[in-house]
């Protein structure tokens, strides 16, 4: 199975945590998190699942030395190729799309900054996608969630039906690549590939994710993540 990493983000809400780990701020998939950088637990997720075989990380070109130095240090057996990243996520991703080999049929997306996703979640993807063209790992929302409109509460839709996307995400390369080329072409701004395959009126199944595969964006969810590490240990 292929995998596609954005990992090309500026990190802007982790200000805090570069200070702390006194560094001037830059991708945040560069913060240092147990002695190793973010980037290296999701790519070692992805060197130990028994379904991947090939890594693409797609990054900006002046935090490459940086992610050949990671992937160095850590010695991984399958191969990983260095994708230029765009100025949105979305960009990224078409970009991951482009400079997939032309045997790939299908590949999984998965962000560098869900660095707690077990290497179980990509098989149980990889998986998934024999029997559908289309997947999100979700979980349910604990939450109750309101639409706002100009600071007020416009509605409250029932959370039974509500789920909370996360990556791996799992797509038909085809398809979704005609999905990314449908997006750029209506304007659509999406922050995350099942999107644009909704978009398209195809199908997305669920596939249930992680409770502990949380998304690294602020200095909470980086001491968080510090937490649910010591546990595995
Ligand atoms: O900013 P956020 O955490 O939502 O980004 C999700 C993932 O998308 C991150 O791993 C980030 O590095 C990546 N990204 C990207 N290209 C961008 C912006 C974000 O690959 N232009």
């Amino acid at each position: 199975m292929y995998l596609l990493i954005p990992a090309a983000g500026s990190g802007q809400r982790m200000g805090s945590a570069w200070q702390r780990q006194n560094k001037a701020p830059r991708n945040k998939l560069l913060l240092d998190l147990l002695g190793k950088p973010i980037l290296a637990w999701t790519l070692l997720a992805a060197e130990a699942s028994q379904t991947i075989t090939w890594i693409g990380i797609i990054g900006q070109p002046f935090d490459w030395d940086d992610f050949k130095e990671i992937v160095q240090s850590l010695k991984l057996t399958k191969p990983v190729h260095f994708i230029q990243g765009g100025t949105t996520r979305q960009e990224s991703v078409y970009n991951g799309l482009q400079a997939l080999p032309p045997e790939a049929e299908q590949v999984l997306i998965h962000d560098g900054a869900r660095c707690l996703a077990t290497p179980e979640l990509f098989d149980r993807c990889t998986e998934a996608l024999q029997t559908c063209d289309g997947l999100v790992a979700a979980i349910p929302v604990k939450d109750t969630i309101k639409v706002v409109s100009e600071g007020l509460v416009a509605s409250t839709p029932e959370r039974s039906q509500l789920w909370a996307a996360q990556t791996p995400q799992g797509f038909s390369v085809p398809l979704l690549k005609k999905c990314h080329l449908e997006g750029r072409t209506q304007g659509w701004e999406v922050t995350d590939d099942a999107a644009l395959f909704e978009q398209c009126q195809l199908p997305v199944q669920i596939l249930p994710g992680e409770e502990t595969n949380l998304k690294v964006t602020t200095p909470m969810d980086l001491a968080i993540a510090e937490f649910i590490l010591r546990q595995r240990d």
